[in-house]
């Protein structure tokens, strides 16, 4: 079944946003090779960007506008949200053009990471969110969407260049691997002492630098995925809006869970774009286990 097929199940406005998403993502797919110079520029956070990432985010802000029913766009890489006065439509999206871009040199899987609110606000809380996605370019190139209450599915891009369905209505299994960023001299006391007790568990660690890729492997083999508070970095390092909020929701509609260090990321109410929070992401039991030691 083809993605446009099996988006007829979700209101018209979330099939033409993911369809367009998904149309960006062959172009992104497609300028790797050209565009993955340094660009010169740093972002916000004061992160390198590749000109590959502000290409990516130019062409999905465009998209958007076109699209008519998008009002605000709030991405990784600009400091304030885009207003879009012409739209019809009330949507808020956010975007993180290009996930674990310092992968792109080592030619590792990175991604893009796209929230979507119906109510055009994106400072809310990820709970009010209504559907988000992810594309990750691996060896294969994957997009995964979620919709509220009907589940997470994945699909793969074919040579023809249609996204076939791979996976219908995935639940994260219990599993046992984790990824942990930040270095262990920093981790906060509870951090560490969790981290012992998965190790002490068997899990096997499995970090590779990429967002999207850590948590699309926790998507498909249970486990965890953590970016925790460190000593230097109270809120973490990964962005609430961009990055925490829509893998969380992402992560809930497969029957996972996700957790900040007191509740979980989707009750968090943003305060500002560049919001950071400490991730916890994976299947139910390891994030039940996390809330045991803070
Ligand atoms: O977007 C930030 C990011 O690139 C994530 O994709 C990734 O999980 C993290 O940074 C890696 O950070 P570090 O280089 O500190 O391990
Ligand atoms: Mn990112």
């Amino acid at each position: 079944m083809f993605l446009k097929e099996h988006l007829l199940g979700v209101p018209e406005d979330v099939k033409t946003l993911i369809l367009l998403v998904s149309e960006q993502a062959k172009k992104i797919r497609k300028g790797f090779l050209e565009h993955s110079r340094l660009a010169g520029t740093k972002n916000i956070y004061g992160e390198e960007q590749l000109e590959l990432d502000k290409w990516a985010d130019d062409i999905i802000l465009k998209a958007m506008e076109e699209s008519k029913l998008v009002r605000s766009v709030a991405s990784e890489e600009r400091d304030e949200i885009t207003s879009i006065v012409k739209a019809r439509g009330s949507w808020g999206i956010t975007v993180d053009p290009l996930d674990g871009m310092s992968c792109v040199e080592t030619n590792l899987s990175v991604g893009t990471i796209i929230g979507m609110f119906n109510e055009g606000n994106v400072l809310e809380p990820g709970n009010k969110m209504d559907a988000a996605c992810f594309v990750l370019y691996g060896p294969l190139t994957t997009l995964t969407y979620a919709y509220k209450g009907w589940g997470c599915h994945e699909f793969v891009l074919d040579e023809q260049g249609n996204f076939v369905l791979r996976n219908e209505s995935m639940k994260i299994p219990e599993g046992k691997i984790y990824g942990s960023g930040a270095l262990r001299k920093d981790w906060i006391p509870q951090h560490k002492k969790y981290i012992e007790e998965l190790e002490k568990q068997g899990y096997k660690l499995r970090f590779s630098g990429s967002f999207t890729a850590d948590f699309n492997q926790v998507l498909h083999y249970g486990g965890l995925f953590t970016y925790p508070a460190s000593t230097g970095s109270p809120s973490g390092k990964l962005r609430l809006l961009f990055e925490g909020n829509p893998m969380a929701f992402i992560a809930k509609e497969a029957g996972g869970n996700s957790f900040n260090g007191k509740k979980s990321i989707l009750d968090v109410k943003p305060e500002i774009l560049s919001q950071r929070v400490p991730i916890y992401i994976g299947d139910k039991k390891t994030i039940d286990l996390a809330k045991k030691f803070f």
